[in-house]
């Protein structure tokens, strides 16, 4: 094992010595998310947790060996039930660089019982003696180091295992019975065979352990439903970006129609995100989402014909009756007698939406068509066009990107009528009602589902704070694990 173990030193010394900052790449995200220093020790802490509980409780393979013992004889030892009890790692580091990922544990120790018997046969004593007992084991310096890298695989992360050593580099023994003999012997002939037993189970549980991270990365979905309507196209692009103190990831970040597969042409990603974290501590991850990603939203519901509402009941009902209207708009009355009424309400154009230095920016072009009922029939008598605009705070419910959106002020101008010219102000206040009762209740119901960040499934956000860097949301979080479900799931 020696060799490998300065193998992987080198390359530690390599991996820490390339500072170089992000490299160019050509496809572009519309979510990036980038892991920082803390990430990665969060990360670091939660791999070894999980790797000791795997490897505690393992048995390692039988050991037998005959030994000839001067004044004794020919002795036929067997170690059996050897089974790793406990691993204590007292330090571990994390350090990446343009080539990988490096983790070391350094110094653990560890606790081994095992079962010993022997027989012995001589001319001393033909009829031949045996004996049996326990023993345990403390390694008292156990080191490991594992390079791995990350690659993009048609849009999933494959996680490939560079080199991995694990160094012995001390045990004691000590016995529960048996001979002095028998204590010299397991020191000289069998220390180093429990060493690189040991060595050569962890080996095995880290190559195992990293195909488990692999399986559990390439089984990430490549998209997630938002809902009936539409999409997020979760598929990496490009392969991840390492530099000496961050792993950065690009997400497609685009969201599609549900059975849609095009991604949406004519959009630039523009520039790259350039967040001031203040004052604050750095947090473990940051997800940053361009407002691409929401215009291809407002695209997609645009489409879908999901902007579009017959409104039927207002809060003042009477409204909705021509009756009510005599007065104010005598020509309605007179052709339409104590008719019902419905607004259809649609949105003329995809949504604009632009992220500000406080918020998101959000103007919406609405036709409200006022339709008479009538013996069955539904009859446009008129429409309002209403230019919105709004602003939306963005906040992080649960793992989700959520919105909440401000009326900050309409314009109104009749588009066409049937029934004569409308006073302004009458036009206003409908309009009014109707967005404050009606629309903006609607989409702001709709905004607060929000759009899935990509944190892994067991993990949640905690304390996340959002900044605003225009074209760019970003999301500051640290992370934390729900529970151990997860990976004693996967197969082994
Ligand atoms: C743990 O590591 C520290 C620093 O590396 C060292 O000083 C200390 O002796 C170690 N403790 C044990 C129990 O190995
Ligand atoms: C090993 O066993 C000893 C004594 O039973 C105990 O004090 C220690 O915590 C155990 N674990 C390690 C990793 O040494
Ligand atoms: C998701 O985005 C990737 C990268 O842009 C693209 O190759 C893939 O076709 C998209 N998937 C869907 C379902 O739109
Ligand atoms: C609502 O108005 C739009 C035109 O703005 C029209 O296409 C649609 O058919 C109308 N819906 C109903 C139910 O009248």
């Amino acid at each position: 094992m020696a060799p490998t173990i300065c193998f992987l030193l080198l390359s530690f010394v390599f991996l820490s010595s390339s500072t170089s900052g992000f490299l160019q790449h050509h496809e572009e995200g519309f979510i990036s998310v980038v892991i920082s220093d803390k990430g990665l020790d969060f990360a670091k802490d939660f791999v070894i947790e999980q790797a000791v509980a795997s490897i505690v409780q393992s048995q390692l393979p039988q050991i037998e060996k005959t030994v000839q013992v001067p004044l004794v004889g020919k002795a036929k030892v067997v170690l059996s039930d050897i089974i790793i009890n406990d691993i204590q790692v007292n330090s571990s580091s994390v350090n990446t660089g343009e080539t990988g990922i490096a983790l070391v544990v350094s110094g653990a120790t560890a606790n081994l019982s095992l079962k010993w018997r022997y027989s012995v046969s001589s001319w001393l004593i033909p009829i031949g003696i045996s004996d049996s007992g326990t023993a345990t084991v403390k390694v008292n310096d156990l080191q490991v180091g594992l390079s791995v890298n990350l690659r993009n695989q048609e849009g999933t992360l494959k996680l490939i295992l560079l080199d991995s050593g694990c160094h012995v580099k001390d045990l004691s023994i000590k016995l529960h019975g048996g001979a002095a003999w028998l204590y010299q012997v397991l020191v000289d002939a069998f220390a180093g065979n429990i060493a690189s037993a040991v060595e050569e189970a962890i080996s095995k549980k880290i190559k195992e352990g990293i195909a488990t991270l692999d399986f559990l990365l390439q089984s990430l979905p490549k998209t997630i439903p938002i809902d009936e309507t539409a999409t997020l196209n979760v598929s990496f692009v490009d392969n991840p970006v390492l530099s000496d103190s961050a792993i950065k990831l690009e997400i497609s970040g685009l969201i599609t129609g549900k059975n849609e597969v095009l991604v949406p042409q004519g959009y630039h990603k523009g520039s790259e995100i350039s967040v001031s974290s203040g004052d604050r501590l750095p947090t473990m991850i940051t997800i940053s989402l361009h407002e691409n990603v929401f215009k291809s939203g407002s695209l997609v519901y645009f489409t879908a014909d999901s902007m579009q509402w017959i409104v039927d009941e207002l809060p003042d009902q009477a409204l909705l009756n021509t009756a009510e209207w005599r007065f104010l708009i005598p020509q309605l009355y007179k052709q339409y007698p104590n008719d019902d009424m419905n607004l259809n309400i649609s949105v003329s154009s995809p949504p604009d939406i632009q992220v500000t230095n406080k918020d998101v920016g959000v103007t919406i072009f609405v036709d409200i068509i006022i339709d008479v009922l009538e013996d069955g029939e539904v009859i446009p008598v008129a429409c309002i066009s209403v230019d919105i605009s709004a602003s939306c705070a963005a906040e992080v419910v649960g793992n989700n990107l959520a919105g909440w959106l401000k009326l900050r002020k309409f314009s109104t101008y009749l588009k066409w009528s049937k029934i004569g010219k409308l006073r302004m102000n009458l036009i206003q206040s409908v309009t009014s009602t109707v967005l404050k009762t009606i629309l903006i209740p609607y989409l702001n119901s709709q905004l607060m589902r929000g759009i899935p960040l990509p944190i892994l499934n067991g993990f949640s956000l905690e304390n996340a704070r959002i900044l605003y860097a225009p074209p760019w949301i970003t999301v500051c979080s640290d992370v934390s694990f729900l529970g151990d479900y997860h990976l004693k799931q996967l197969p082994a």
